[in-house]
C-alpha cells in the first residue's frame, strides 16, 4: 500500500503536555505525540503495533460496526465481539415465541447455525490521510453562503479519487470544528451472521434501573462474524461466501485487572461537544433536554402497558423500546449532572477568561457576543425542533407517512410519471413489513393524541401549522385531552396507512386526491412543511453563526493554550483513549470498587423483576462453582470492571486492551455521576464500564457450551 505523508496539524506539535491522562479522544494517526505518556502509564507497546498502514497493526482488529457501535476481531475466521445492545435488533429479530432467542440465548455450535442478518454491516480503516490543506485551499475565498456545497464538493472529489479502482468506501470528516480535515478508506463487510447471544437476563441484566450506572452486572455482550467471497472481499449474503481472514485479530487474556492497570480503549465514538458554551448549556437544560425526556416517557409507558400483556407482543417491540429508552435516561441523567457539577458555572467562567485574552485580538474579540446575540433568537424555535424529532417523527404513524412524500411528489407532476411512481412505491415498499411488524395500534392512538395536545400546549401558538386549528375546531371537546384523544380516534379510524391490507390496495393503484385527504398523512405533512417554511430557517440561520463561530473559538483556544494538547470532538471516527482501571467516589463517604462479581449478580437476583431474573443454568455453575479456567484469584467469577478512559456513545463494544495489546473487557456503557462527559470531562467521576472478558468466556464455555469458539481464540493465561 501506498505510504502516506503525516502533516501534523500545527497546534499538535507541542512537546509540553499538561493533559490529564485519562481525558482524550486521540486520532490513532497522531498518536506519537501521546506516546511517551502512554509509556508512563505502562504502555508496553510500539507506536506502530498500536497505528500502522504499511503492516498490521491494532487497528486491523477493530470495526465499525453498523455505524453506531464498534466490535472487535478475536480470531482468524472473522470473529467478533461487541456489546448485546449493539447486537440486540439482530437478536431481537431472530426471535420468536417459539425460538426465543432473545429470552433463552443462542450459541451457534457450527459455521452451519450461524444465522444471516439483513442491515447490517462491519468496516474496517484501511487507512485515514490529512486533507485539510487540500479543503481549505478549495475553500479560500468562497462567499460564506457557498461553503458548505463547496465545501462538500470538494468531499466527493476526494472520496472518489480514494476509492478509485477498489473495493474500498471513503469519507472526509471534518475535526476541531472545522479547523481540520481528514480522509478515512475503509473495507465495509455486509455479511455479518449472528453467533452467539446469552439470553437478555444476561446480555442486559439490570434493565433500565441499572443502565448507566456503576456497580453493574451485566454481561453486555454478542458474537457475530464478517464472512467474504473466497478472494476474502466484501460481498453480499451468499452460502458460497466464507470467514473473512483478517490482517490483525485480538488476543484474549484471562489474567485479570488490577487497580491502577494501563488500560485503553480503541473504538468509534460517535458524538461529543466538549467546545460548547455556556448558552448551549443553558438551553439544553432549561429547555430541550426536559421536552425529550417528557415526551419519550409518554412513548415508554404506553408501549410498555402492551409490552406486558404477552410474550409476543413483547417480542416485536422490545428492540424499538430499548432504543427510546437508553437515551431517555441518558438526558435525564446528563441535565442532572450538568446541574450537580455547576457545569453551566464552570463554563461562564472559561468563557470571562476567554474574553479577557480576547478583548485585543478584534480577530477573536466578539466571537461569544455574536454567539449569544444568535442564542436570543434560537431559543424561541429550538423545543420546536425538539417536537418535530421526538413527537412528530416519534409517532409511528406519521413517520411511516411522511414516507409516501415522494409518491405525492410524483403523482403531482405535470406529466404522469410512472417511472418515478413506481420508484416512489417501491422505496415505501421496503420499510412495509418492518414497520407493521412492530405497529401497535393501542399504543400509537394514544401517543398520536397525546403529543399533539403536547405539541398545543407546549408549543407557541404563533408557531402552530395552520391544521392544528383544523383539529382544534372539529374535534372539539370538553378538554383538549378529550379534543385530541378524537382527533387520534379519526385519524386511526380513516386512515388507509392503519392496517398494511388498505395500504396495499393503495399502493396497487396510487391515487393522488386520496392520499392528500388521508388524514394521517395531511397531519404529517401540514406539521413537517410548517416547520422547513417557518422554523427550519431560523435553525439554519443559527447553525451558520454558530458553527462559523464555533470553528474561529476552538482556533482561539488553541492559541490561548499553546501548551495544552487538544483532541477533537468524536465524530464517529476511530479513536483511542488510554488511562487506568480506576476505583472513585461517587459521593462523601462512599466508594466505589474497580469491579463486580458473580456474588453481586446473585446479590441482585429478584425472579418478580423482569429486569432482575437471574437464569436458573447460571446459578447452577454458581452453585457449583464451575468457573473453569475464568476465576479470579478470589475464586469468584469477575463481572464489570471500570476505568478512566475516555468513551462515549459508538463505543459500545469497543476491545478494552491492556498493556500488552491484549483483550481484557468490552466497553459498554458510562456512570451516572458523570451523565454530562459528552459536554464536559470531569476527571473525578468520568469512568467507562465494561464487561470482563472472563466472564464473556465464562458464558461462552460454560454457559453456552459453544467451545467452538472458544478454540477459535487465541487465549493468554
Ligand atoms: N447505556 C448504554 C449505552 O448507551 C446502553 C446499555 C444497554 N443496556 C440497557 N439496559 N439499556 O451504550
Amino acid at each position: 500500500m501506498k505510504k502516506t505523508v503525516l502533516t501534523l496539524l500545527a497546534f499538535n506539535i507541542l512537546a509540553l503536555n499538561f493533559m490529564k491522562a485519562d481525558e482524550g479522544m486521540w486520532l490513532p494517526m497522531l498518536l506519537k505525540n501521546n506516546y511517551a505518556e502512554m509509556q508512563r502509564l505502562g504502555l508496553k507497546l510500539t507506536p506502530e503495533q498500536l497505528y500502522d498502514i504499511n503492516n498490521a497493526s491494532l487497528k486491523d482488529a477493530i470495526v465499525w460496526f453498523n455505524g453506531g457501535c464498534t466490535a472487535e476481531i478475536v480470531s482468524d475466521k472473522g470473529l467478533l465481539f461487541t456489546n448485546h445492545h449493539c447486537g440486540y435488533a439482530s437478536i431481537a429479530n431472530h426471535s420468536t415465541a417459539s425460538d426465543n432467542i432473545l429470552d433463552n440465548g443462542f450459541w451457534a455450535k457450527s459455521f452451519a447455525e450461524e444465522k444471516e442478518n439483513s442491515n447490517m454491516w462491519a468496516s474496517v480503516l484501511i487507512r485515514m490521510e490529512d486533507v485539510s490543506d487540500r479543503v481549505n485551499k478549495a475553500l479560500a475565498g468562497v462567499d460564506i453562503k457557498k461553503q458548505d456545497s463547496v465545501k462538500q464538493a470538494t468531499f466527493k472529489a476526494i472520496q472518489k479519487e480514494a476509492t478509485e479502482k477498489t473495493t474500498y468506501e471513503a469519507s472526509v470528516k471534518s475535526f476541531f470544528k472545522d479547523n481540520a480535515y481528514y480522509l478515512f478508506v475503509f473495507e465495509k463487510f455486509t455479511d455479518i451472521r449472528l453467533v452467539a447471544a446469552p439470553p437478555q437476563s444476561i446480555g442486559k441484566f439490570g434493565g433500565d434501573t441499572d443502565n448507566w450506572m456503576w456497580p453493574r452486572h451485566t454481561g453486555d455482550f454478542s458474537i457475530f462474524r464478517i464472512y467474504a467471497n473466497k478472494d476474502n472481499k466484501p460481498a453480499p449474503y451468499s452460502k458460497d461466501n466464507v470467514p473473512y481472514k483478517p490482517k490483525k485479530f485480538l488476543n484474549v487474556s484471562i489474567k485479570g485487572l488490577q487497580d491502577g492497570d494501563f488500560t485503553m480503549v480503541y473504538g468509534f465514538p460517535g458524538r461529543t461537544n466538549r467546545y460548547e458554551t455556556s448558552f448551549g448549556i443553558q438551553l439544553a437544560v432549561d429547555k430541550t433536554n426536559p421536552a425529550t425526556v417528557e415526551l419519550r416517557d409518554i412513548r415508554l409507558k404506553d408501549w410498555k402497558e402492551q409490552m406486558d400483556k404477552s410474550d409476543s407482543i413483547r417480542l416485536l417491540m422490545s428492540s424499538k423500546y430499548a432504543s427510546i429508552a437508553n437515551y431517555w435516561k441518558y438526558y435525564i441523567g446528563q441535565t442532572e449532572q450538568l446541574k450537580r457539577l455547576k457545569v453551566f458555572e464552570e463554563k461562564q467562567n472559561m468563557e470571562q477568561k476567554f474574553n479577557l485574552w480576547a478583548k485585543d485580538k478584534p480577530e477573536y474579540s466578539k466571537i461569544l457576543q455574536t454567539i449569544q446575540e444568535a442564542y436570543g433568537d434560537y431559543k424561541r424555535y429550538a423545543v420546536h425542533r425538539t417536537y418535530i424529532n421526538e413527537a412528530v417523527f416519534g409517532s409511528a404513524i406519521e413517520l411511516y407517512a411522511l414516507s409516501f412524500a415522494d409518491l405525492e411528489k410524483a403523482l403531482k407532476a405535470e406529466k404522469p410519471d410512472t417511472a418515478a411512481v413506481r420508484k416512489a412505491v417501491a422505496e415505501i415498499r421496503k420499510d412495509e413489513d418492518d414497520f407493521y411488524k412492530s405497529f401497535n395500534l393501542a399504543s400509537e392512538q394514544k401517543i398520536l393524541a397525546s403529543f399533539t395536545e403536547m405539541f398545543y400546549k407546549n408549543i407557541p401558538a404563533d408557531q402552530h401549522p395552520a391544521y392544528m386549528a383544523e383539529i382544534v375546531k372539529k374535534y372539539k371537546g370538553k378538554t383538549n385531552k378529550e379534543t385530541f384523544e378524537k382527533f387520534a380516534a379519526s385519524v386511526f379510524k380513516k386512515s388507509f396507512l392503519i392496517h398494511k391490507a388498505d395500504a396495499e390496495k393503495f399502493l396497487s393503484k396510487p391515487d393522488l386526491k386520496e392520499l392528500q385527504k388521508d388524514p394521517a398523512y395531511a397531519y404529517a405533512m401540514a406539521f413537517y412543511n410548517n416547520f422547513l417554511t417557518n422554523i427550519k430557517p431560523h435553525l439554519d440561520a443559527f447553525a451558520v453563526i454558530n458553527n462559523t463561530q464555533g470553528s474561529k473559538y476552538v482556533k482561539a483556544l488553541m492559541e490561548m493554550n499553546p501548551d495544552k494538547k487538544f483532541y477533537p470532538d468524536a465524530n464517529s471516527t476511530l479513536r483511542l483513549t488510554y488511562g487506568n482501571v480506576k476505583s472513585y467516589s461517587p459521593k462523601d463517604g462512599v466508594d466505589y470498587r474497580y469491579y463486580t462479581t458473580l456474588s453481586g449478580v446473585m446479590e441482585k437476583e429478584n425472579p418478580n423483576d423482569f429486569e432482575f431474573i437471574v437464569p436458573q443454568k447460571l446459578k447452577d455453575l454458581y452453585k457449583n462453582k464451575d468457573f473453569g479456567m475464568y476465576a479470579d484469584k478470589s475464586g469468584d467469577i469477575n463481572v464489570g470492571f471500570i476505568t478512566n478512559n475516555d468513551i462515549t456513545g459508538g463505543n459500545s463494544g469497543s476491545p478494552v486492551i491492556n498493556a500488552n495489546g491484549e483483550l481484557v473487557g468490552l466497553a459498554f456503557d458510562g456512570n451516572w455521576e458523570a451523565m454530562s462527559g459528552d459536554i464536559y470531562f470531569d476527571s473525578k467521576y468520568k469512568r467507562t464500564i465494561c464487561v470482563d472478558v472472563r466472564y464473556v468466556l465464562f458464558m461462552i464455555d460454560k454457559f453456552g457450551g459453544a467451545s467452538n469458539l472458544i478454540s477459535e481464540m487465541n487465549i493468554i493465561r
